[in-house]
C-alpha cells in the first residue's frame, strides 16, 4: 500500500505536460515494463524556470516525476548534482519494495542524462 501522498500525486500529477521549445529534453524507458518518461526543462541562466514530464507510467513513476519536478522547479541547476536515489526514495516516503525501485527512480534516471 502506497502512502497517501503518492496516490494523491498519481491522481493529480504536478507539472505533467511538455514544454514547447525546451532547453533540455531527456527520455528514458524502463526495460522491465516498457513504460517510458520524458522530461522537458526550461533553463535560464542557472535556474530551472520550468520542468514538465510526460509519458506512460505506473502510479509510482508518475508520483515520483510529480514530486521530483515540484521539488526542482525554480531551483538552481546545481541541485541536479545533489539529487540521488536516497533523496528520491525519501521524497516518496521511503517504503518502496525492491521490485518497484526501478519505477520510483525512472525520472531520476532521466535527469541524470542531463549534461551539466
Ligand atoms: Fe513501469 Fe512502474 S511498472 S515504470
Amino acid at each position: 500500500m502506497y502512502k497517501e501522498e503518492i496516490l494523491e500525486h498519481f491522481k493529480n500529477p504536478r507539472n505533467k505536460g511538455v514544454i514547447e521549445k525546451p532547453s533540455v529534453r531527456v527520455s528514458v524507458k524502463n526495460a522491465l515494463c516498457g513504460d517510458a518518461i520524458t522530461l522537458t526543462l526550461a533553463i535560464r541562466g542557472d535556474k530551472i524556470e520550468d520542468i514538465k514530464f510526460s509519458g506512460i507510467g505506473c502510479a509510482l513513476v508518475t508520483a515520483s516525476a510529480s514530486l521530483l519536478t515540484e521539488h526542482l522547479k525554480g531551483k538552481s541547476v546545481k541541485i541536479l548534482n545533489d539529487i540521488n536515489d536516497t533523496f528520491v526514495l525519501k521524497l516518496l516516503g521511503g517504503e518502496i519494495t525492491p521490485a518497484r525501485i526501478g519505477c520510483a527512480l525512472l525520472p531520476l534516471k532521466a535527469l541524470k542524462q542531463i549534461k551539466k
